[in-house]
């Protein structure tokens, strides 16, 4: 995997991000099992509680094209952050086995496995 396309489709959805309450900008990339990229910014509401975070909505793009299984996932934010709780769990989903990669506005990368970021998981899975 070449995680090259993954930055880039995660800076151009970051420009996306719909942030003005927190200023706060999200761009996330997926790569899925088909071997498409699919993009998403966070989008933020009046009603704050209805914000969608960058990562669900790239996730859910690409499961609402048909996709169902989630490679890697590459978040891009001014401080190289990782993905919150809630997207840990909806990309555990479909991407158990996915690399996470974390850039900052300056350039640094990290990667992560889901499995670092979410030990022992929810599961109905024995
Ligand atoms: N946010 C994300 O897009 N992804 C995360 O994993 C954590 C937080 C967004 C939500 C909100 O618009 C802003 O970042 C500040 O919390």
């Amino acid at each position: 995997m070449d995680p090259k396309a993954l930055i880039e489709a995660a800076q151009s959805a970051r420009a996306h991000a719909y942030a003005p309450y927190s200023t706060y900008q999200v761009g996330a990339a997926v790569l899925g099992g088909s071997g498409r990229i699919y993009s998403g910014c966070n989008v933020e509401n009046t009603s704050y509680g209805l914000t969608v975070c960058a990562e669900r909505v790239a996730i859910l793009k690409a499961i609402s094209e048909g996709e169902r299984e989630i490679v890697a996932l590459l978040v891009a934010t001014e401080n190289g952050a990782t993905p919150c709780g809630a997207c840990r769990q909806v990309l555990f989903e479909f991407g158990p086995t996915a690399r996470v990669l974390l850039s900052g506005a300056d350039g640094t990368q990290k990667e992560l496995t889901l499995d670092d970021l979410l030990p022992d998981a929810f599961t109905l899975r024995k």
